[in-house]
């Protein structure tokens, strides 16, 4: 048997690229390294001839990419001397942040929106042992609360507007382009915040400067058409969309997503809700893929301008796939088809197979 290391994380991975230091004591879960998957039927179907791969970053330790941000910001802040970190958060932020406090032995607070995150989500916070605190407002207004709380609390916010984790979201870059060798024509991403649009940008921009490959791609950001102030060109207050995780409206990385989209001749788009769960669907019955509604976002855009030309036929594209399906089940349940009530007797078990033979 060949031996192989044992992989330990993306800060052991691109220590060199991150703010970490040799005594550093490293909070990991293994994050990062996650599958760069080629569709091989949905470009079939569209009839379109388009290179398109998906990065599953739902196969990251607590089911999202904020593992990747959330290795550096809680490694910083227990390198710092922190004994309580706090988040608002959608769901996955807090999911990360309470798994990831665990880890080091201290506290997570997490503010989240009363009835608006997916079950799954809840769970994960819950479990993990975090403060859960419910707030009757939406993501904006407890991010706010956050930021005048951290003001004198001594908690340590490990949202993206902490830069340490956009350090660690950058990894996702370093990572698609080792795999495909140079960069792809347009990587689609969903835009919340944009911390994470911001931060890809980052690591493409990064290995570009240092030589390591020689072109980056074009940046597209798709939001989910009820909660798209990139769209309106301003922050919108009640933002909508059936994909809570990017259920925002006064985005934190507002004047940093813009400068992306200028930089790398990118641009906005939005996506209905409609559009949204039909890809989700497509994704998962046509390449085997789970994602969460959110996630399809960024296939769902790209669909899109792939019909229409924007993104032209030949085009090597990345989509970034943010948050695994699981995360969601009671939308997915609810957008399936029932399931069957059959007899347990051999005949009738039978019988429902011959009649739903495809
Ligand atoms: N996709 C998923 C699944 C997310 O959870 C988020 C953000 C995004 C996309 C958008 O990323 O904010 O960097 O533009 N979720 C945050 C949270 C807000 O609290 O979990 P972004």
């Amino acid at each position: 048997m060949t031996m192989r290391p044992r992989y330990t994380g993306l800060i052991d991975r691109y220590r060199d690229r991150l703010p970490v230091h040799d005594d550093t004591r490293i909070i990991s879960l293994g994050e990062g390294n996650t599958p760069l998957i080629r569709l091989n039927n949905i470009p079939r179907i569209i009839g379109k001839d388009v290179d398109i791969y998906v990065k599953y970053e739902g196969l990251n330790p607590t089911g999202s990419f904020k593992d990747r941000g959330m290795t550096m910001a809680v490694t910083k802040a227990v390198e710092e001397g922190s004994k309580a970190i706090i988040c608002a958060s959608t769901g996955n932020t807090s999911a990360a942040a309470a798994a990831y406090a665990a880890r080091a032995g201290i506290t997570a607070f997490v503010l989240i929106p009363e009835g608006k995150i997916a079950l799954g989500k809840l769970a994960q916070a819950m479990m993990h042992g975090a403060s859960v605190l419910q707030i009757n407002g939406n993501f904006d207004v407890g991010m706010q609360l956050v930021k005048e709380v951290g003001e004198d609390a001594p908690v340590t916010i490990v949202n993206s507007i902490n830069p340490f984790r956009l350090q660690g979201q950058k990894t996702a870059a370093f990572e698609i382009l080792e795999e495909l060798g140079c960069a792809p024509d347009f990587h689609c991403i969903p835009v919340g915040n944009a911390g994470n649009i911001t931060a890809h940008w980052m690591g493409y921009s990064e290995y570009h400067e240092h030589g390591i490959v020689n072109s980056r791609p074009k940046m597209v950001g798709y939001q989910a058409a009820g909660s798209a102030p990139f769209m309106r060109g301003e922050m919108v207050d009640d933002p909508d969309t059936v994909a809570t995780a990017i259920r925002i409206g006064h985005p934190q990385s507002w004047d940093k997503a813009w400068v992306v989209k200028e930089e790398s001749v990118g641009w906005f788009d939005e996506c209905t809700d409609e559009e949204i769960l039909k890809t989700q669907k497509l994704l998962a019955m046509n390449e085997g893929v789970f994602c969460e509604p959110a996630s399809a976002t960024s296939l769902a855009g790209a669909l899109k301008d792939i019909e229409t030309g924007k993104i032209p036929e030949g085009s090597k594209i990345v989509c970034t796939l943010t948050g695994h399906g699981l995360k969601d089940p009671d939308t997915a349940i609810k957008q399936s088809a029932p399931v069957l009530t059959v007899k347990a007797t051999r005949d009738e078990v039978t019988k429902a197979i011959l009649d739903n033979m495809a």
